[in-house]
């Protein structure tokens, strides 16, 4: 058998691969830079893990031929405490991202309806391309998820309805109100995941929020993550929050051994770290309110962010603007493969990142990078 006769699924052929942001590794090797480099480009955890996460990794370090728990009760427990529900709730993922594939994997049939927003974060149309599902793309509205459109793009084919809150990668957020009304109108048979990567940043008082909703008997699934916020993303775990018979059925489909030991010890280590968590808040707020400040000065435009980045509308093409940062060491993300060819994605750093990109940036427009 020739390498292009296996008998593949049809909606397989031409799925992309994801193309993350450009490594450290990758920059320094490809530009052969020699100084220092900054990741501002995947929304990862600008003060690293939790002090206290890896003090538990090193004590499980010696465990590592063991297999994990199948269900670690006390991280479960733990999470079920921290949001008020019940561990029967709550299914662990190998990053958030398994818990989205279990939910399409769970729910959506062949040539079933998943409706997304356009743009949105890409994985989304992964899984529903991998379950042959069809996929319905709602533009946004001024940079936010249309929910009005949503219900009207709704079929009797409609499965799932993703949204993630705050959008990626615009970092918007809709009203708790807007949220509610927009529930009430969303038939049976179809599930709202609200995808709260992001949660732990939002400071809008008025954003709605999914463990509330949750908890007030919407059948709604949340789905969260130790990725951003709790600076675990190299270890991928995350979770989902859901109605009792939805979780029974994603424990039972998921693989036994999942999420790996070290990533269970150090997301309970992490989610008792309530003082890291508040130091990367206050990093990730104080670098936006930075941010907001310096980038209007460069002629763009920085969008109003819940999130631990921030879209920038460059108001001329952003590829060369990526390319002069990078050049400087500065790694933020192009925007092309979400359809914002004019805009960059920047993941808030320390502060003396954010200050290099600010320098960077200066330089470039004084035409001398
Ligand atoms: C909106 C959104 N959801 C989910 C994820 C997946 O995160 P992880 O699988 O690391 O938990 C990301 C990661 O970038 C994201 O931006």
């Amino acid at each position: 058998m020739k390498d292009s006769d296996f008998p593949l699924k049809p909606w397989l052929k031409g799925l992309p691969p994801y193309t993350p942001g450009k490594s450290l590794a990758e920059v320094r090797r490809e530009l052969g830079l020699k100084g220092p480099i900054y990741k501002l480009a995947s929304n990862e955890n600008p003060l690293g893990p939790s002090p206290k996460a890896l003090k538990a990794l090193e004590k499980a370090l010696p465990q590592i031929h063991r297999y994990p728990e199948a269900c670690n009760q006390e991280l479960l427990e733990a999470l079920a405490r921290h949001w008020g529900v019940e561990p029967q709730n709550l299914v662990l993922g190998n990053g958030s991202n398994e818990i989205l594939d279990l939910l399409v994997r769970a729910l959506v049939r062949e040539g079933e309806e998943i409706l997304v927003s356009d743009p949105t974060f890409l994985m989304y149309q992964k899984f529903a391309q991998a379950a042959g599902a069809r996929l319905k793309k709602i533009p946004l509205r001024d940079y936010k998820h249309d929910l009005e459109a949503f219900l009207r793009a709704l079929s009797p084919k409609t499965r799932i309805i993703f949204l993630d809150h705050p959008h990626n990668p615009t970092g918007s957020v809709f009203s708790q109100t807007q949220w509610e009304t927009f529930l009430s109108k969303v038939p049976e048979g179809v599930l709202v995941v609200l995808d709260e990567a992001y949660g732990e940043f939002v400071r809008d008082p008025e954003a709605a929020s999914g463990p509330q909703t949750f908890k007030s008997g919407y059948p709604i699934a949340v789905v969260r993550t130790f990725s951003k916020a709790y600076g675990l993303a190299g270890l991928r775990i995350g979770y989902g929050l859901l109605p009792t018979s939805l979780a029974r059925t994603l424990n039972a489909l998921r693989q036994p051994f999942n999420v790996n030991l070290l990533a269970q010890v150090a997301a309970l280590a992490a989610l008792e770290d309530k003082e890291h968590l508040k130091k990367t808040q206050e990093t990730v707020w104080e670098g936006l309110d930075f941010f907001y400040r310096e980038l209007p000065a460069l002629g763009v435009r920085p969008l109003p962010s819940q999130a631990n980045f921030l879209l920038v509308d460059c108001g001329q093409p952003a590829r060369p603007i990526y390319e002069a940062l990078l050049r400087q060491g500065v790694i933020v993300r192009p925007m092309e493969a979400y359809g914002f060819a004019q805009h960059l994605r920047i993941s808030v750093g320390r502060p003396e990142e954010n200050q290099a990109l600010i320098a960077a940036w200066k330089k470039w427009l004084q035409g001398s990078s």
